[in-house]
């Protein structure tokens, strides 16, 4: 499906809760955040309805995200629906890995293929912190399950000043052993983020370079994301950058999200996107569904604009928008 910019749009993210077992600074208010009621939310059989509907429009792969996908109830379920729709090639997970550890190979069994866990640092004091409570040990545990299974793993660290910026060459070390990518998020400025600051990429890279010596760029195709990737010398896996802010990838953006409530997000970093939840629940057919769907991608924003005050701005957390 062609957005109005002629972007081939072919990646729908779902958030499946905004919940989550963990409060990282970058994501979630310490006190949690009251949750949505149950009868707000997509139900599986919704979403997979939603899913099939966009298959026909060309849809390809889809990334379940939260809060914490694995914080609600059934999740590997919607994995097996999904990953049986016909046109989709691929279903993924965002996890921070704490509850999936334990469930990784059935997983596995529902056609989990590839999987990006949160990892902002090795350090387990460090860890605790930023996650406000999380254990470093049942993280890596995921990790190394979900290697041993030959899943595609990749890890996700956002450096933040103050809380795990002394220890980012530890954490791109995994790569050098283990066969997974190593991603190095910029802070995006989204609710609580705002309150933190970032690292930039170039001192990201510098420190990385002083450290490995220089990269060499990476051309593989590691999923379907927005990230470049480079590779240290005697690596076995891959180091990635995703720099929304200083390297915008928006041009080649190829994708759209939909939030556990049923809103077809347009973009990260936009509040606008048509209520599919109110379609589902009413009187819409899969042809009138799909006719939302394609209008309101002709309409998707060029650009994520966190550079400028726009009143479409998105307000909401990033445990609401699932990254
Ligand atoms: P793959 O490359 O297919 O593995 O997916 P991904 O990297 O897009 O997925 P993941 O959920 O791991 O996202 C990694 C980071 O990239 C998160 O911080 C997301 O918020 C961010 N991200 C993903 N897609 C976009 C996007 O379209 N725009 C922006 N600004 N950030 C994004
Ligand atoms: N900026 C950048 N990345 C973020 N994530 C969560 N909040 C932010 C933010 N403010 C990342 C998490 C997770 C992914 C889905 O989004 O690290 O891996
Ligand atoms: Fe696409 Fe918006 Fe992300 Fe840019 S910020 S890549 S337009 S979703």
């Amino acid at each position: 499906m062609l957005d109005g910019r002629g972007r081939s749009i072919d990646y729908l993210r779902v958030s499946v809760t905004d919940r989550c077992n963990l409060r990282c600074v970058y994501c979630m208010p310490e006190d949690g955040v009251p949750s949505l009621r149950h009868g707000e939310i997509l139900r599986y059989e919704e979403i997979a309805r939603v899913v099939r509907v966009m298959a026909g429009l060309g849809i390809r792969h889809v990334r379940l995200t939260g809060g914490e996908p694995m914080a609600r109830r059934g999740c590997l379920g919607l994995v097996r629906t999904l990953a049986e729709t016909p046109g989709i090639e691929s279903v993924s997970m965002t996890s921070n890995g704490l509850l999936l550890g334990e469930r990784m190979d059935e997983a596995k069994r529902a056609g989990l293929r590839a999987l990006n866990l949160s990892l902002d640092t090795l350090d387990a004091a460090a860890y605790a912190r930023l996650t406000r409570g999380g254990s470093l040990s049942q993280a890596l545990s995921a990790l190394d399950r979900a290697l041993a299974l030959g899943l595609s793993v990749k890890l996700n660290a956002v450096p933040v000043r103050g809380f795990n910026d002394d220890g980012l060459e530890a954490l791109a070390s995994l790569a050098r052993e283990k066969p997974v990518c190593v991603r190095f998020i910029e802070l995006m400025p989204l609710g609580c983020a705002r309150a933190l600051r970032p690292v930039p990429e170039e001192e990201v890279l510098a420190r990385l370079t002083d450290a490995f010596g220089p990269p060499e760029e990476d051309a593989a195709p590691h999923g379907h994301g927005p990230a470049r990737y480079v590779r240290f010398p005697g690596f076995v896996g891959s180091v990635g950058f995703i720099s929304p802010i200083s390297c915008e990838f928006c041009a080649r953006c190829n994708r759209v999200r939909l939030t556990a409530e049923g809103q077809l997000k347009l973009c990260l970093n936009h509040a606008g996107g048509p209520d599919l939840r109110a379609l589902l629940r009413g009187s819409a057919d899969d042809a009138a569904l799909a006719d939302a769907i394609r209008r309101a991608v002709a309409e998707k924003p060029a650009r994520h604009a966190f550079d400028e005050e726009l009143g479409d701005r998105e307000a909401r957390r990033m445990n609401e928008i699932g990254g």
